[in-house]
Parts: structure tokens; C-alpha cells; sequence
């Protein structure tokens, strides 16, 4: 069983591609709502909190873990690598490759958190690129708070996209990479306030990814097998039942969680 988990709702645009890439995979998710937004905290805290929540996903089954969040990939993964040896931990990629060579006006933007945005690994990989293509970076401001309250489409959700990507005002910037899992659910507004730009989602790529180190680690699922969910919350789990009902399509409990 994999265990995934994100600050919030966020980690379930990679959820969403999993099940749809590997419908034989069980998954425990868990949103740590009561922890939510990461971004603003500090590396430390957010390792810490990493920790505890792999602990809690290791003692539910899960025999790999996917870190369905930038900003906890960035502070955590290298930690938690080291603290367990052998066994799979999978983290997000900010696309920046994939932009880079898409790219035709040679401009690409990076909308991510601000903790994901300093992080070490996004300056490392953009340091690389920046001699091929001009990057613009951009905080998502508020982005994760909309997403949370499950407002994907409010004048205030469309009022907070537009000022994120006023660092972009007359420019030609022709590729949006989506450096937090909550922002592929603000697609349609991004592309309505840019529609210059094709936006980079890295939940694909991350899915092969996670069957290749299945499939390595020996955890691959057999074909035919099937899969079970669970959700699970350490804050408010009504909200969360809404918002994969309505935007996933379907039915799930939330199973409250308190971790301290
Ligand atoms: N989904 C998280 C990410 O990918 C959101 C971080 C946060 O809670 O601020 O970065």
C-alpha cells in the first residue's frame, strides 16, 4: 500500500493521476489540514512534521510513501530518505526541464509557495536552466487557502490568481510550471488569466515515476488486484468528503485523525 500525504487537498491532483495510471495501487492518504499551509513555515517544523506523519503512514501498512507536496519535498524528502534506507519515498519535481524545452518565447514562470520558491532544490535546478530560458518566479499568495475552502471558482479565488500573475504583466512567457500540488485544481483561472501559456502539471510524470520504484522495490500491485482508498484528516473532514465528491467524482469517507 502506498502512503501519500500533503498539507491539505492539494496531494490529490497526484492521487487523481495514480489512480488513474495505477488503478491496481492501494493508497492511504493523509491531509494534514490541522497543519495547513506549510508554505509558510519553516524547513525545520515542516521536516519535523514530515517525520511524524511517515511514522504514522508506516505503522498503517503503507510500504512507500509519495510526498504529494512541493514545499514538504523540498524540506523533508533528503531527511526522510536518510532516516529510512530502502524504503521508496517519491516526492515532487517542480517541471522545470520539461518547460525549459517546451518553451518557444524562451520565458517560463515557476508559481509555487514561498518555502518551496527558496528552497535549496528549486534554486539548484533553476540555476541550471537559467542559461537556456529567463524564469520568472511567482508565489502563489492565498492560492492553498482557496483550494482549502474548496472555492475554485469564487471572485475572490479569480481575484487572487490575477494578482499572482501580475509578475508576468508584458511579458511573453509561454509556460506556467505548477510548483504546489493544490494549483492544478486552479487550472481553468490560470489559464484564463494567461492564456498565453501552457501549463506544466508534474503529477504525470511523478505517476511513472512511482511505478518504476514499485516495480524496482518489488511492490508493484499484480494486475487484477483491486485497489482501496482511504482518506484521512487531522483537521475538518466534512469539507474534504465535499471536495472529492465534487471534484473527484466520488464518494469517500474521511477518517478524522488526531496526530500530535
Ligand atoms: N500542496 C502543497 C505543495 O505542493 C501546499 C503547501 C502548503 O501547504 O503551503 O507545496
Amino acid at each position: 500500500m502506498i502512503g501519500m500525504f500533503d498539507s491539505g487537498l492539494g496531494g490529490l491532483s497526484v492521487w487523481r493521476e495514480l489512480a488513474r495510471q495505477l488503478p491496481h495501487e492501494s493508497v492511504i492518504y493523509l491531509a494534514d489540514r490541522a497543519w495547513c499551509p506549510y508554505g509558510p513555515r519553516s524547513h525545520a517544523e515542516i521536516e519535523a512534521r514530515s517525520t511524524r506523519i511517515v511514522e504514522w503512514l508506516l505503522a498503517q501498512g503503507a510500504t512507500s510513501i509519495v510526498i504529494a507536496c512541493n514545499t514538504a519535498t523540498s524540506a523533508a524528502a533528503a531527511q526522510l530518505r536518510r532516516h529510512y534506507p530502502g524504503l521508496p519515498i517519491i516526492g515532487m519535481e517542480p517541471a522545470i526541464k520539461p518547460a525549459a524545452l517546451a518553451s518557444r518565447s524562451g520565458h517560463i514562470a515557476v508559481l509555487a509557495t514561498r518555502a518551496t520558491l527558496s528552497g535549496e532544490k528549486l534554486q539548484r535546478l533553476a540555476a541550471h536552466y537559467h542559461e537556456h530560458v529567463q524564469i520568472t518566479f511567482l508565489p502563489g499568495d492565498g492560492f492553498v487557502e482557496q483550494v482549502e475552502a474548496g472555492e475554485l471558482d469564487s471572485p475572490k479565488t479569480r481575484d487572487t490568481v490575477k494578482q499572482a500573475l501580475l509578475g508576468l504583466a508584458g511579458s511573453n512567457a509561454d509556460q506556467i510550471v505548477l510548483g504546489c500540488t493544490h494549483y492544478p485544481f486552479l487550472a481553468p483561472l490560470l489559464s484564463c488569466a494567461w492564456p498565453q501559456a501552457e501549463l506544466i502539471d508534474p503529477a504525470g510524470a511523478v505517476c511513472r515515476r512511482i511505478q518504476q520504484q514499485l516495480e524496482s522495490h518489488h511492490l508493484a500491485s499484480p494486475p487484477g488486484q483491486v485497489a482501496s482508498y482511504r482518506f484521512v484528516s487531522t483537521a475538518e473532514h466534512e469539507g474534504m468528503q465535499d471536495f472529492i465528491a465534487r471534484v473527484l467524482g466520488m464518494k469517500a469517507e474521511v477518517e478524522p485523525l488526531q496526530l500530535a
